[in-house]
Formats: structure tokens, C-alpha cells, sequence
């Protein structure tokens, strides 16, 4: 291997680390027992070990979701025969360190390879960051690459989303007694880039709501700023004091773009107001980004 394939072998084994491909059957057994369970079926030594042929359309379902963070509802199946979804998995046991799905996680790595090759400078930030999973990319491409005078920041609550405020948002409230598996701790977090060999000084976290940790952060320029806060109040937070420090040729890429309609008001509001015109770039049906000119 030469040495330029060599670091890309290793974003790509990061990256199936990071959804969780790489032991896949696992999960699937993971979910298999589940749906025995919730279905009053015996869990069968030969099943849980033979899922490959016992599961394969959970294991297609499940792999779909490795590409794209959708998620997969376990059946309750009556004895009528009818079935109805029981269990939203993303929510309730999502098994990875990031939710967001290769495609999202490859345009990540678009983003700060063009930014490289093209002399973009300045820092990686992610604002809303979860168990950490993107900002642990961002700093194992830094990591391949040999980059050592960039920083990736990890700004979030570590408490979930806010309760909403704003009428914008009023229709979504995915707050933390919502949705408590939105809410890891800073600790957590740090564990897992510890996992990954990836925890050191080119890896700061703003702790706080994003109202309150961003407009003092000490950031000077930004050639990624990736946006996933899911609120139209979470988006604008972050879009506002941080904007202004993406370099010209930096990428600002919206994770919830598609999915939630507050954080697209938030985007059409913030770019109407500023009068920014880059185009909007689709990486699948939840990110856009667009790159600054
Ligand atoms: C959808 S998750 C992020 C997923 C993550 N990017 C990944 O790779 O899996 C949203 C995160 O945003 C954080 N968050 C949302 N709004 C926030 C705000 N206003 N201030 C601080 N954190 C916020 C939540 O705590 C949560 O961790």
C-alpha cells in the first residue's frame, strides 16, 4: 500500500466503524431478539447465530440504514396476522456513535479535503454533536492526513435539545424528557474519542446552549461549519455568531435541512437576511451545504 492509500484506508474503516457496519450482524441479532421479545417468540440458539439466513431483510433494512441514519421500526405483529410498527430503533436503541449515515459522514470528508487541497484555512466546528461520532471523523481525517494546525470544536449541551421557545419551533420539541437519548454527557462523549485513539488538543468542546457558548468561543476562522441543532432557535444560534469566521471557500453544511422544517426556516430566514446566494448542494434527503464565495 502507498502512502497516500493508506490514510484513505483509514477513513473508510473510521467511517464503518462510526455507523456501525463493521460487526452488523451483531445488531441484527441486537433487533432479532427484540422482536422475538416483543412478539412472545422463543429466541432460538440457532436463529441468533445463523441471522444472516434467518434475518437478511432486517440485515438489507439495517445496512440501507448504515448509508443514509434512517431508522427501522421492529413489527408487532398480531394473531390476526396484521402488524403495526412497535418500536422506532433509532430512538430506542440506536447503536452508533453517529446518527447522520455514511453519505452525510462523506461529505464531511469532502468538505475538509477540498478545504486541504484547496488552502482553505481555519477549524472544523460541529454545533450539536450528540455521542460525538462526526467531530471523531473530523479529527480522524485531520489524524490521516498529518494536519496539526487545525482544531475541531464540539459544541453542545450535553443535556439534549432545548425546550422550545420560539414559535418557529413550536411543533418540535425533541427536549431531553422528549427524547432523553439525545442527551449524552461531555464524559461520554470524551470516552469515545478516547475509544478511538482520536482525544487531544486539537479536540475542544464548548460546553452550554449555543446561545451562551458561541459568541465568546475562541474561534478565529472556519473552514467547516457543520449545523445540526435540529431548532430553527438551535440553527440561528449557531449560524449568527459563527458565520462570519467561515473563510471564503469554507462549507457550511445543514444536517437537518430536509428533515426538520424549523431548521430550514432558519436557513432560508438566515440567508435571505444576508442576501447569500451559493447554491444549495444536496448530499441526501436530510444535508445541504453550500460552500462560502
Ligand atoms: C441530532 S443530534 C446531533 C447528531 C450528531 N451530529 C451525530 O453525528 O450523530 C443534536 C444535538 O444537538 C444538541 N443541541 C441542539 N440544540 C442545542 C443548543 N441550542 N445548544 C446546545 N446544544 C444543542 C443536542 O444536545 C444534541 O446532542
Amino acid at each position: 500500500m502507498n502512502n497516500t492509500a493508506l490514510p484513505r484506508q483509514y477513513i473508510e474503516l473510521l467511517k464503518k466503524s462510526l455507523v456501525n457496519e463493521l460487526y452488523i450482524e451483531n445488531e441484527a441479532r441486537i433487533l432479532h431478539s427484540f422482536r422475538c421479545m416483543l412478539n412472545g417468540l422463543p429466541l432460538n440458539y440457532w436463529n441468533f447465530f445463523n441471522i444472516k439466513k434467518v434475518e437478511d431483510h432486517l440485515l438489507k433494512a439495517l445496512q440501507d440504514t448504515k448509508l443514509t441514519g434512517a431508522s427501522v421500526a421492529l413489527l408487532h405483529f398480531a394473531p390476526d396476522g396484521s402488524s403495526r410498527p412497535a418500536i422506532e430503533l433509532r430512538n430506542f436503541t440506536e447503536l452508533s456513535h453517529s446518527m447522520i449515515g455514511k453519505r452525510r459522514l462523506e461529505n464531511i470528508q469532502f468538505c475538509i479535503e477540498t478545504a486541504l487541497r484547496d488552502g482553505i484555512k481555519g477549524d472544523l466546528i460541529e454545533t450539536g454533536i450528540w455521542r460525538g461520532g462526526a467531530c471523531i471523523f473530523m479529527r480522524g481525517i485531520l489524524m490521516a492526513y498529518g494536519v496539526t494546525d487545525r482544531v475541531v470544536w464540539a459544541a453542545d449541551s450535553f443535556e439534549g435539545v432545548p425546550v422550545p421557545t420560539l414559535k418557529e419551533d413550536a411543533d418540535l420539541d425533541i427536549s431531553r424528557n422528549v427524547l432523553p437519548v439525545l442527551a449524552v454527557s461531555i464524559d461520554e462523549v470524551k470516552e469515545l474519542f478516547v475509544r478511538y485513539g482520536l482525544l487531544d488538543d486539537q479536540v475542544k468542546f464548548l460546553k452550554g446552549w449555543f446561545k451562551d457558548t458561541l459568541h465568546s468561543a475562541p474561534i478565529e476562522q472556519l473552514a467547516v461549519l457543520r449545523l445540526d441543532g435540529d431548532l430553527y432557535e438551535s440553527t440561528m444560534d449557531a449560524l449568527i455568531p459563527l458565520y462570519g469566521k467561515v473563510a471564503k471557500g469554507g462549507f457550511v453544511i445543514v444536517d437537518d435541512y430536509g428533515s426538520c422544517p424549523p431548521c430550514k426556516l432558519a436557513i432560508e430566514d438566515f440567508r435571505s437576511k444576508h442576501g447569500i446566494t451559493d447554491e444549495l448542494q444536496l448530499v441526501d434527503a436530510h444535508c445541504v451545504y453550500w460552500r462560502k464565495t
